[in-house]
């Protein structure tokens, strides 16, 4: 996303937007997938992106279950928009993550699923197929501020045999009432990167990554949203970007109960991404005063372990 969002202020400076936007946008999947295909270890999945067929294919996951059904990883990219930001490595890396976490989540049996900022459409249509028939009772939403986008995803999610609702709103504004405390699983790809505050919420393509003063400024907005939303047992998969401090991210949910967990970490040239799993934690006592003068509590030691894991950019990806 890092390089993208560079792309395009050489291309304004330059007056050639429009064109090598979608010329830049097609040679960066090559770049990025294949970067990613030789850097990802034998157990994890790989992304290749089919340039006469447009089609993402995961084509490598296997899981101690067996070698994943290909419809649940193939995601044709049946509809674009140049204003709607289509499947990037940071969108890969979600998408790795639910897959790296399809066991669990298949257990977790969530009946309310919802996506914050869907763009194309890749990431909920992903999920609805990894969830699959084995989670018939599953009922999906996805949200995009772009008009665009929200038309984009019905698309992709049509061509592949399953549904969502969807709305064109700021956030989850319109359903924040009506799933309060309901939503058993959210995963959001935010706009994450460090850009100047005007830049946030401006309409067109650059409103899916600008995001202001170290890439927090729609992050700490959706947050406390998602905290309304979520469930009892509501768990909420987020990407982000090393510049956004992700520790910190997690000490703040941590304060509201959460507890956290790296699903996937990732760093290609321009970016070191990770996808951070959250959940309610009847462990954290939310007052503080959990730490006994002695041993560290189960909690503790889970963000000691997390301290460590951001704290090393190398390329690598945890599977806890
Ligand atoms: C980085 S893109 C991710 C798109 C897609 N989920 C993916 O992973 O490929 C971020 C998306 O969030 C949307 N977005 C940005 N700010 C938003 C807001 N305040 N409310 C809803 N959607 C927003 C953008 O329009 C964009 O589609």
């Amino acid at each position: 996303m890092f390089a993208r969002y560079k792309c395009c202020l050489v291309e304004i400076l330059l007056g050639t937007r429009l064109v090598s936007v979608v010329v830049f946008h097609r040679l960066r999947y090559r770049v990025a997938t294949n970067k990613l295909n030789i850097k990802s270890n034998s157990k994890s999945e790989s992304h290749k992106f089919n340039h006469s067929q447009l089609e993402f294919v995961s084509a490598q996951f296997s899981s101690s279950k067996g070698t994943m059904p290909p419809r649940i990883a193939q995601i044709r990219l049946v509809s674009s928009h140049p204003q709607v930001y289509a499947p990037c490595d940071d969108s890969f890396a979600l998408v790795d993550a639910l897959l790296a976490d399809r066991t669990k989540l298949l257990n977790h049996h969530p009946s309310i699923c919802m996506e914050i900022g869907s763009g194309s459409g890749y990431v909920i249509t992903s999920l609805a197929l990894i969830l699959g028939s084995e989670s018939k009772n599953a009922h999906y939403f996805a949200t995009d501020m772009n008009p665009h986008a929200t038309k984009v995803t019905r698309e992709t999610l049509e061509a592949h045999g399953v549904h969502a609702e969807l709305l064109t709103t700021n956030i989850a504004s319109g359903l924040e009432k009506r799933l309060s405390g309901m939503v058993d699983l959210i995963v959001i790809n935010p706009p994450y990167v460090p850009t100047p505050e005007d830049e946030v919420g401006s309409s067109g393509l650059s409103s899916a990554w600008a995001g202001g003063e170290n890439g927090r400024s729609v992050i700490d907005k959706i947050l406390p949203v998602a905290d309304n939303l979520l469930s009892e047992k509501g768990w909420l998969y987020m990407l982000f970007l090393a510049e956004n401090d992700p520790l910190q991210i997690c000490l703040q949910m941590r304060d509201k109960g959460y507890g956290a967990k790296i699903i996937v970490q990732r760093s290609t040239e321009e970016e070191t991404l990770h996808v951070i799993k959250f959940w309610r934690d009847p462990d954290i006592q939310i007052e503080g005063n959990e730490a006994g003068s002695g041993g560290k509590t189960a909690p503790q030691r889970g963000l000691d372990f997390l301290r460590s894991q951001i704290s090393r950019l190398s390329f690598r990806e945890t599977r806890q």
